[in-house]
């Protein structure tokens, strides 16, 4: 890790806290144990084996749940006999659409006179229609695992096979089968409107237009999805679940027809999100089960399952049009996008916000026009997925800039360099950037840790590539955000933090620690954190939007100091000094200007036992939040923020057999302040491999509607001996909304990677492939078609070339034998 120094402008966030007072004031270094990268405290458990999932827990008398799926991708249901199924030994339950009280949830938005709006349906089970294979039809409980599996082959559902449709841009078309009966395939458009686009084109020296396309993509976690539900001896619901969102209780309430307040939702360690727990999987399900049963069932999603029923990531097709003048500077962009939402809608909406606002990159563009569509086909449904939008469209502009740069003959970065938005200034749809943006810092660094040229040798063709991009942290603004977290120091002067957050793994409970054993000056060890119950933590919100460290982080701060507050007027008063002179150090109160006056921390309390004083606080943190003033057309704030960063790769294409090697990751991100450099480091990590899946081999195939990939030997993620070493590099501009200043970084840190890739390989062999993944086949065909292009070929070869910036490119497969040692490989 290297940290920037002269970014770390941090301490300017202490100077609007009025009772905490480090002793000498705004200095990094005098944090205890913020900025420090002290171990986790699930880290042990985890390496150890012995952190429960959800999974792991179960109850005496368990029944094991199954999911009766739909094989047809468009058909009416005419009949369901589920008598066989029932009368098999060991079956407790068999449950349709029939049996479930609110099967059928129609979420609205934008409903004025003026706006159109949208609609999005959730289905508990299919009813009188299936929309995609593997839409579930019936729920079964059994004894066994293996007789719930019998009793789903044993249910008989008569189909009427009906028309469907599997291309968005099919989808699209008047006439098109309709995936909702009655509802145009056509969920929801946004449009950014900025300048007047044809101005922006005759302004333009050299005009760039291509199509970029990404594929379906599976979150992968290790820990499928999986939980366990029991009506408790007070006949609440208690589900343990693995989710990234325990305040889907209201929802499983609604589903099963009781009051709120009668489900209760607890989530252990999550073995992985990456956006695929954001939205309900197993938990009405079994919560279905267990209310009819009266018993505990378990369900548990095999690999395959996980693959072929869980969302995915959105594939999208992206049309850019950019202009530029000479100099490099942008003049004009025009994009289309158009997402594949599969069969419901989900957060398909709001991953297409989030992608038309971020269309434009980070870039000064004065004629912008974008629009974004979202469509239902009846494919597998996508939802959310790491970076929510954002990777995708980051794909397209950076390999944008790059064909850009070469078509002026100009340096990559430099290009970006001339464009990069500075704080102050806005985004097309009229956000000002607020804080510092690090772009030309994070791009810098990035790039030069790449350090010196290695000459390609032999078929290894080396090249090198730079991507940037911004990130949204926090949830958009007119979902006014809130989270609570409450903070208790106990009578010896242990701490304990109740929020209801998920710790997906990110470290996000440890974080809270930190931030609570440094206002409270206690060791780290000494603070406890309960998390993620919704009967007993107060509600913190999802882990979901990069949000959970700026708004829990934000309450456990402000009821720590509450906590703080309380303490300090009370030794003020036994210590007869000004509380504003005193410090909180190591469970002891001692005066700043006379280190040798000292106060038990446990005498404090005791002290303000005896007295009634309030020695808990529970804050409330709301984040900046603005109503919408219109629907369709993004208009001024809708971010709370971005994270700013950069990635710089460096990678060997073998010209035998195609295959993309990386050599070299840098990560360089503005992190604001890392409160655990460790647990942010490895979001970076964790990130750049993420995205290098994305880049290079992570594609679910989809051939009407049925999924190819059902197993991790088709579906390639990177394993360990795929990734290279990923370097970080933390900067720490102070100024992000969250704690300390500090940003989000865990879906920023996925987002620049694979085009920072692709135009690494562009730079190796001159090939341009607009198509993620980049498998070696593609590779291999682009190759041979760049060495004898046949005329009418629709080629993804970039006619844009730049005449002698890699020489790599110009003894491109002249033969010479390929040289494995060319291959950093650790
Ligand atoms: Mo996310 S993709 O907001 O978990």
């Amino acid at each position: 890790m290297y940290r920037s120094q002269e970014l770390c402008v941090t301490g300017q966030r202490l100077s609007d806290t009025n009772t905490y007072s480090p002793r000498s004031e705004g200095k990094v270094t005098d944090f205890r144990i913020i900025g420090k990268p002290v171990p986790r405290h699930d880290a042990r458990d985890k390496v150890l084996g012995l952190a429960r999932y959800a999974e792991d827990f179960s109850l005496p008398g368990m029944l094991f749940a199954k999911v009766m799926r739909s094989q047809y991708a468009s058909a009416k249901i005419e009949s369901i006999d589920t008598s066989i199924a029932e009368k098999l030994p060991g079956v407790k339950a068999v449950l349709t659409a029939r049996d479930v009280p609110k099967n059928e949830t129609v979420a609205q938005f934008g409903r004025s006179s003026t706006e159109r709006g949208f609609e999005s349906i959730y289905r508990v089970l299919a009813d009188r229609k299936v929309h995609y294979i593997g839409e579930p039809v019936a729920l079964v409980a059994a004894d066994t695992e293996e007789t719930a599996e019998r009793a789903v082959n044993l249910i008989k559902v008569k189909y009427e096979s009906l028309p469907a449709v599997f291309d968005p841009l099919l989808a699209m078309e008047a006439g098109a089968p309709q995936v909702e009966d009655g509802r145009s395939n056509i969920i929801t458009h946004f449009e950014v409107v900025k300048g007047n686009i044809d101005e922006g084109f005759s302004e333009a020296d050299v005009i760039v237009e291509n199509t970029y396309q990404v594929p379906f993509v599976d979150h992968a976690y290790m820990e499928t999805e999986c939980g366990v539900a029991w009506v408790d001896d007070d006949g609440v619901i208690t589900l343990r679940v693995s989710t990234q969102v325990i305040d889907h209780f209201r929802s499983v309430a609604d589903i099963l027809g009781l009051p709120h307040n009668q489900v209760r939702i607890i989530a252990p360690y999550v073995g992985g999100g990456f956006g695929g727990k954001e939205d309900i999987t197993v938990e009405s399900f079994i919560a279905l089960l267990a209310y009819k049963t009266r018993k505990p069932v378990k369900l548990v999603y095999s690999r395959e399952e996980s693959i072929l029923c869980h969302s995915k990531r959105h594939p999208y097709i992206l049309e850019y049009k950019v202009g530029a003048k000479r100099d490099g500077r942008l003049t004009a962009l025009k994009v289309r996008l158009v997402s594949d939402a599969g069969a419901y809608a989900y957060l398909s909406p709001w991953v297409l916000l989030y992608s038309t606002g971020a269309a434009t990159g980070p870039y000064r563009i004065p004629h912008v026009r974008v629009d974004g569509y979202t469509v239902l086909t009846n494919n597998i449904y996508t939802s959310a997925n790491r970076g929510f939008g954002a990777p995708q469209v980051c794909f397209a502009y950076e390999s944008q800039m790059d064909e850009l740069a070469a078509s002026l003959n100009m340096d990559p970065c430099e290009i970006r360099m001339i464009n990069y938005l500075s704080q102050g200034e806005s985004l097309a749809f009229g956000q000002i950037l607020k804080t510092h943006v690090a772009l030309p810092e994070t791009t810098k660094r990035a790039y030069e840790a790449l350090g010196k040229k290695v000459p390609s040798q032999g078929g290894m063709r080396r090249g090198r590539g730079i991507a940037s991009g911004m990130t949204s942290y926090g949830r958009m603004l007119f979902l006014h955000d809130t989270s609570r977290s409450h903070v208790s120091i106990e009578m010896d002067g242990s701490v304990t933090i109740r929020a209801g957050i998920q710790d997906i793994g990110g470290g996000q409970a440890s974080s809270l620690c930190q931030i609570a054993a440094e206002i409270l000056g206690v060791p780290l060890k000494d603070v406890k954190i309960y998390i993620g119950d919704t009967a007993l933590t107060p509600l913190s919100g999802m882990t979901t939007a990069t949000r959970q460290l700026c708004m829990s982080g934000n309450a456990t701060l402000m009821a720590a100091k509450e906590v703080r507050k309380t303490l300090l007027k009370k030794a003020g008063e036994l210590m007869r000094e000004d509380p504003e002179t005193l410090d909180l150090v190591d469970r002891e109160v001692i005066a700043n200007e006379d280190p040798e006056k000292r106060l038990d921390i446990v005498d404090v309390v005791r002290a303000c036992a005896a007295e009634g004083l309030p020695l808990y606080h529970l804050a409330l943190y709301k984040a900046p939040s603005r109503d919408l003033t219109q629907i369709e057309r993004i208009e001024g704030d809708i971010f709370a923020d971005f994270t700013y960063g950069s990635h710089a790769v460096e990678v060997a294409v073998d010209l035998e057999t195609g295959k993309v090697t990386v050599l070299k990751v840098i990560a360089c991100y503005d992190v604001g302040k890392a409160i655990n450099p460790q647990s942010v480091e490895g979001q970076m990590e964790g990130g750049a491999i993420y995205g290098l899946g994305y880049a290079l081999t992570e594609e679910v195939i989809i051939q009407e509607g049925v999924i190819k990939t059902p197993s991790l030997s088709e579906y390639l993620v990177p394993t360990s001996l795929d990734i290279p070493k990923v370097q970080t590099i933390l900067l720490e501009s102070g100024d992000g909304t969250g704690p300390f200043g500090a940003k989000g970084v865990g879906e920023p840190s996925v987002n620049s990677i694979a085009p920072a890739i692709s135009n690494a390989v562009y730079d190796a062999v001159g090939i341009r492939i607009r198509g993620l993944p980049l498998t070696l086949e593609k590779v291999m065909r682009a190759i041979g078609e760049k060495e004898s292009p046949h005329p009418g070929s629709k080629t993804n070869i970039a006619t844009s070339d730049s005449v002698g910036r890699n020489q790599a490119r110009q003894n491109l497969l002249k033969g010479q034998a390929k040289d494995s040692s060319d291959l950093e490989r650790r």
